[in-house]
């Protein structure tokens, strides 16, 4: 598969079979998550597995929505704010920036494995921060559920903007 193909065939898959995710696919998504690129190499990054049936629990209560608590497991992808790189010119912190890409390394990992997955930022970030407390200074950036897709899962027709919309060049 190039990776236009594989950029083609991921999308947000909101079904999931019941079937687990072997071990041999997560450690494959993990070391491409791993291998992510991120400013001044800080890597400020951790990536939390939820796995128990506890603490998926838990974090269904984060985002509760049907098809969510159908996937066999789910990484909770978190920056630091006080590792990541600060652009000296206006103070911008990266964190979101690298841990963004991490994410987007983790879903095209599963793709590639044959897997869904689908990027969740819309929790209860009060509810994350009191059922998964944090050191100072982490922040959980998103929800990434990974699991077999479901064979009624909802595949939405791939809508996007046209390249002369989206491309300048000088
Ligand atoms: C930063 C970000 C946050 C997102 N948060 C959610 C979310 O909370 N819930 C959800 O169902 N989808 C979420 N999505 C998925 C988008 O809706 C989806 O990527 C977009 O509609 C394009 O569809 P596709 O991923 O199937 O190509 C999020 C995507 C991104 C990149």
């Amino acid at each position: 598969m190039n990776f236009l193909q594989l950029s083609s065939l991921r999308f947000s898959a909101r079904k999931y079979t019941d079937e687990p995710v072997s071990q041999d696919d997560l450690n494959y998504i993990l070391e491409c998550t791993r291998l992510a690129p991120s400013a001044v190499n800080k890597q400020p990054w951790k990536f939390i597995i939820v796995e128990s049936d506890e603490a998926k629990a838990k974090l269904h209560m984060c985002y509760n929505r049907e098809w969510f608590a159908t996937a066999p497991l789910y990484i909770i992808a978190l920056k630091n704010n006080n590792a990541d790189w600060v652009r000296p010119s206006d103070q911008k912190h990266h964190g979101d920036v690298d841990v963004s890409i991490a994410v987007e390394h983790i879903c095209l990992a599963a793709t590639e494995r044959g897997l869904g997955s689908c990027w969740v930022c819309n929790y209860d970030t009060d509810m994350m921060l009191h059922l998964f407390p944090q050191p100072e200074g982490w922040e959980a950036v998103a929800i990434v559920p990974i699991g077999h897709i479901a064979d009624d899962c909802p595949r939405n027709e791939k809508k996007r903007k046209e390249m002369n919309e989206i491309i300048e060049r000088l």
